[in-house]
């Protein structure tokens, strides 16, 4: 668990509305090393899919995006949309929350899984059918030879985030980014799929991206844990550090937020407020208005990253 292959540093993203900037991303910077699992946790807005958004090149044209985010010795921020389409399915792949609008619902399972085997990886027909069917068994769909040709919607929720999971795993990626997967499923098929995510990644010894509000849910799965708010990092631990020695205000926020029986979180409870609309100019810490420890310095300053090993907190009053 050493070899680092995805590495992102000083990715700045602003957006241009009406003629102005807006900023999205600031400053981020994380590792992820081969066979591990990285959760980034924040509240609706914090800036987690357009980190993603920014890995994978698929950021809108208004997007104003410095940094680099190295791929193994590639740069990614610096490739065209042909060149950084070879890496989408064959070395990092998505997996959505919204199953429903990313499979096409015209097109059988079959059709919408054997497609990237043909393209990318060129095999022939019958051998991406055998290989769509090992996919299917791989993420529990049983009866795969039947219902490999049932259209989206002849599955349950949980059936098409298994089909999802397939359908991002099917090139064996190297990297695996899912954005808010499990949200919208309940409590036991959450588990379920949650289990099933890190037998994979165990199986095929992938690293996992994991982007969630939930920070319960990455108790489960992860190694490392990201905490944004307003498109900052506020803290990034081991998740034992996260959970045990939470430092930053704000993850202590959102632990103490955690619903009992792992709901989803729908509002914090314990931080009162909402976050400051992006658009507004911040001088400090973008979490200053809501922290409970919030200095004169806070409003004015924003704290650099403070580094202790592997531990990021970007707070003045840890
Ligand atoms: N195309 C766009 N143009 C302008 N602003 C955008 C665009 N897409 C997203 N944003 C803004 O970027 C910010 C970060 O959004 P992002 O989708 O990354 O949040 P998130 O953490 O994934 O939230 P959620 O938990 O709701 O998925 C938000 O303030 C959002 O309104
Ligand atoms: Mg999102």
């Amino acid at each position: 668990m050493n070899e680092i292959i995805l590495s992102v540093k000083d990715l700045n993203l602003d957006f241009v509305i009406d003629n102005k900037k807006v900023r999205i991303l600031n400053n981020i910077c994380f590792d992820i090393r081969k066979g591990s699992v990285v959760g980034i946790v924040g509240e609706s807005g914090s800036g987690k899919t357009q980190t993603m958004m920014s890995i994978l090149g698929l950021l809108p044209k208004n997007a104003i995006v410095s940094g680099e985010i190295f791929y193994n010795d590639i740069d990614l921020l610096k490739l065209s949309e042909n060149e950084i389409n070879k890496y989408r399915w064959n070395n990092i792949s998505i997996a959505f929350q919204d199953s429903m609008t990313a499979l096409n619902p015209y097109l059988t399972i079959k059709e919408q899984l054997i497609e990237p085997l043909l393209i990318h990886k060129h095999l022939g027909y019958d051998e991406a059918v055998k290989k769509a069917l090992d996919m299917l068994d791989a993420v529990q769909i049983s009866d795969a030879k039947k219902r490999i040709n049932f259209y989206p919607h002849e599955f349950s929720g949980g059936m098409r985030q298994r089909v999802m999971i397939a359908m991002a795993l099917i090139c064996e990626p190297e990297i695996l980014i899912a954005d808010e997967l499990t949200t919208a499923l309940d409590v036991t098929v959450k588990a379920q799929i949650i289990k099933l995510l890190k037998e994979l990644q165990e199986k095929l010894h992938m690293s996992i991206l994991f982007i969630t509000h939930d920070l319960g849910i990455l108790s489960k799965i992860a190694n490392e844990i990201i905490v944004m708010y307003c498109g900052h990092i506020m803290e990034h631990n081991t998740a034992n550090g996260i959970f045990n020695n939470p430092t930053h205000p704000y993850t202590n926020g959102l632990l103490a937020s955690i619903p009992k029986l792992n709901d989803d979180v729908e509002e914090l409870p314990f931080i009162p407020g909402e976050p400051p609309r992006l658009d507004s100019i911040m001088e400090g810490c973008p979490f200053a208005s809501r922290c409970l420890y919030a200095t004169e310095r806070c409003r004015n300053e924003k704290p650099t990253q403070k580094i202790t090993n592997n531990h990021v907190v970007s707070c003045f009053n840890f």
